[in-house]
């Protein structure tokens, strides 16, 4: 039987409650589909910050290297310095761990969920590329005359050919396997940000590469308007770390909200961690009202990563037929008791292959 570790941290607010609906769903997943995930719990998060002053230390980093995947929740607490713990994990482990691809569907599950008029299931089918180690998200800022009227703050945005082409690449191939529209847009802001002109000529080098993929571009203000406008024209998008950020929150209110979105944040071929769009909501935590369902789509792109693509598929295909029946009634919190969506989605994945063998 197929084995993996994963790493498993749930952090912060709703993060534990999520992902504990998510481990249920592959637990019933690993039982009918016949393979085993061992679960490396982490207690790390702001709570865990709190009572030890610890946040991410380097023992319990090694020890996620050895993993097959990790699993996170949320991260986020308004009681802490801002941005303090987010860096030390989330980003942490996208920088060091060189996870360069943040991989984002926006896929409408049911047309009931979206908040556009007239559009249906296969209008909203794209998948963000956001470049996930660079841009201002190296950390690279400052301040001068601190406090004084004259105070200057600055942040170094930066861009690598290597890091700007290996996320550009990773686009056009995704694009020739997904048997669609085979595109790729590259949303930038060149016409402002002359930085971003690496990213012009990077897209059209590489694009030769790519003939049989459609090439198009558009700036980031417009990209806004069109996702909504149209987003029947997107595909695959290709962008940098900030914008990637931004329009992902966008795309996910397309296809229902932040209680559906997941992403992969990827190293090809070599490691990968898996989360929910989500924050960690800290208004809703510890009251069993939050959607689980986008961790568990996010254990559904675990799945798919650990190459278990059937049973992947199962789970997506039950939450969108639990969608569309209307037995999920949607993906805001306070429909539906979090725990109650992870028993129906888990309890339908075991009763569809009960019912098939029978
Ligand atoms: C995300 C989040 C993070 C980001 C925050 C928590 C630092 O918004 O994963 O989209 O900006 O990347
Ligand atoms: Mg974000």
């Amino acid at each position: 039987m197929k084995q993996f570790d994963i790493a498993v941290i749930p952090g912060d607010g709703i993060g534990p409650e999520v992902t504990a609906e998510e481990l249920k769903v592959l637990d019933a997943a690993a039982e009918v589909y016949g393979f085993k995930l061992d679960y490396h719990p982490l207690p790390f998060g702001s709570e865990h910050y709190f009572k030890t002053g610890e946040i991410f230390p380097e023992k319990a980093f090694e020890e996620v290297k050895g993993m097959d995947a990790i699993l996170l929740g949320a991260i986020g607490d308004p009681r802490a310095p801002v941005g303090l713990i987010e860096y030390g994990i989330i980003a942490k482990m996208r920088f060091e761990l060189d996870l360069y691809i943040n991989l984002r569907p926006i896929k409408l599950f049911d047309e009931r969920l979206c908040p556009l008029k007239g559009k249906k299931a296969e209008d909203i089918d794209m998948v963000f590329i956001r470049e996930n180690t660079e841009d201002a998200y190296v950390g690279a800022h400052g301040f001068t005359h601190k406090e004084q009227p004259n105070e200057v703050a600055t942040q170094v945005l930066v861009y690598t050919r290597a890091g700007v082409e290996r996320a550009i690449r990773f686009a056009f191939e995704l694009a020739r396997t997904r048997n669609k529209r085979k595109k790729v847009t590259l949303i930038d802001k060149a016409n402002a940000m002359r930085s971003h002109d690496l990213w012009t000529r990077t897209f059209a080098e590489v694009g030769r590469e790519y003939a049989d993929i459609t090439q198009d571009h558009a700036y980031v203000d417009a990209a806004c308007m069109w996702m909504i406008k149209n987003p029947e024209w997107f595909d695959v998008a290709v962008t940098t770390n900030m914008f990637g950020d931004i329009l992902t929150d966008l795309g996910a209110v397309l296809q229902g909200g932040l209680g559906i979105a997941a992403s992969a944040n990827v190293h090809p071929g070599k490691r990968a961690l898996f989360e929910p769009i989500h924050g960690s909501a800290p208004k809703y935590a510890g009251q069993n009202t939050a959607s689980p369902v986008a961790a568990i789509m996010a254990g559904s792109m675990l799945l798919e990563y650990l190459d278990l693509k059937e049973a992947a598929q199962a789970i997506e295909a039950t939450v969108v037929a639990l969608l569309r029946s209307g037995r999920i009634k949607g993906v805001n919190s306070g429909l539906h008791a979090c725990t109650e969506v992870g028993d129906m989605v888990a309890g339908e994945l075991r009763s569809a292959v009960a019912g098939a063998k029978h």
